[in-house]
């Protein structure tokens, strides 16, 4: 549950941390998460690399600072799961994600790393992942119950 994540301002902290140490730390996430799953590659090419990366940094920092606002939190992350049934998304990537954000974090934290934001970013990305999943479960069993409109 969102409801777990008390440490919301360790998240913050540790987000704006990395943020001004490497701007740049989502390509970092792409190289990782494209090296070590490589069969999700072919599912970006909408945007490019830099926005695709703005994006998801955005969207991590806009998670974190509404992480004690599970109304919102929910709302979004439905949406998120959702949309990301176009993107040709899976259930078990969320976990790729997750787990390649958490390198990515603790590679550009380095030794401000810790046990407490290892398990604070992972129980919160698993809370996010698992509504995100909630979503496109939705979506799916719309899609499944709609006729056919092409
Ligand atoms: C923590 C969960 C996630 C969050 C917060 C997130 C966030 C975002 C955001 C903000 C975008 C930009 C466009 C949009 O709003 O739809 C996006 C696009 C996308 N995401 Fe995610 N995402 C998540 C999980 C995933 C997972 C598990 C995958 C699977 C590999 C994935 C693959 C994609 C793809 C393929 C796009 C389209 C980008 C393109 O083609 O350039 N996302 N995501």
């Amino acid at each position: 549950m969102v409801r777990a994540v008390s440490n919301a301002q360790l998240l913050q902290s540790n987000l704006e941390l990395v943020v001004s140490r490497d701007p740049d730390l989502m390509q970092i996430f792409y190289t990782t998460l494209f090296e070590r799953y490589p069969s999700v590659q072919p599912l970006f090419g909408r945007n490019s690399r830099d926005e695709q990366a703005k994006m998801l940094t955005e969207a991590v920092a806009m998670l974190v600072s509404k992480v004690d606002d599970p109304q919102f939190v929910e709302t979004t992350m439905l949406a998120v799961g959702r949309k990301h049934v176009d993107y040709g998304v899976e259930d078990h990537m969320y976990a790729w994600v997750g787990e390649c954000l958490v390198a990515t974090l603790a590679q550009v934290s380095g030794e401000d790393w810790n046990d407490a934001l290892e398990d604070g970013w992972t129980a919160t990305l698993e809370a996010i992942s698992a509504i995100a999943i909630q979503g496109a479960a939705a979506e799916r069993a719309e899609r499944a119950t709609q006729p056919a409109t092409s």
